[in-house]
């Protein structure tokens, strides 16, 4: 069976394109899916993706994740710096998570620095645009492989 991955995308990450392009370039989240669903079908991946300015929207898709996903790529956006709800809920369901940013969180104002979703993912990729999303993916196969192997007698 195609191990399934979710790709969930916070806060205002719907105006990508448009919204201060100087900081997150000019690539649309509609794009950057259709990108992730393309390479997703050639890495013989089943892949969807979720868009939601609102937290408990997120809670509730990351709670029905549970027993259905194998692998999660979350962009948590502004939630990323404040959002207990969030974390815990990834903690809840134990789905192996990547956190994506599109722009370097150092390397910008200091309340961005802090991650409360990072304790709870298995690492972060952050500051290489769309790319990001794309390196998330082919480590989400490694780790889904690596893992299946682990499970063979
Ligand atoms: C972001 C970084 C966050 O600090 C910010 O609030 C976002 C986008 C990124 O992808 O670089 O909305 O997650």
């Amino acid at each position: 069976m195609k191990k399934r991955i979710l790709v969930i995308h916070g806060p205002n990450l719907n105006l990508l394109g448009q919204r201060e392009t100087d900081v997150y370039g000019y690539a649309t989240l509609e794009a950057i899916d259709s990108e992730l669903l393309r390479e997703a079908g050639e890495l013989g991946l089943e892949l969807e993706t979720f868009q939601s300015n609102h937290e408990g929207a997120l809670v509730d898709r990351i709670q029905e994740a549970s027993g259905k996903v194998d692998f999660i790529i979350f962009n948590p956006a502004a939630f990323t710096h404040y959002s207990v709800s969030l974390r815990d809920a990834l903690q809840a369901v134990k789905i192996p998570v990547i956190e994506v940013h599109l722009s370097n969180i150092y390397r910008r104002e200091d309340f961005r620095r802090h991650s409360l979703i990072a304790p709870a993912a298995l690492g972060q990729i952050c500051g290489l645009g769309p790319l990001g999303y794309r390196l998330a993916l082919r480590a989400a196969r490694e780790y889904l492989e690596r893992d299946k192997e682990a499970d063979r007698p």
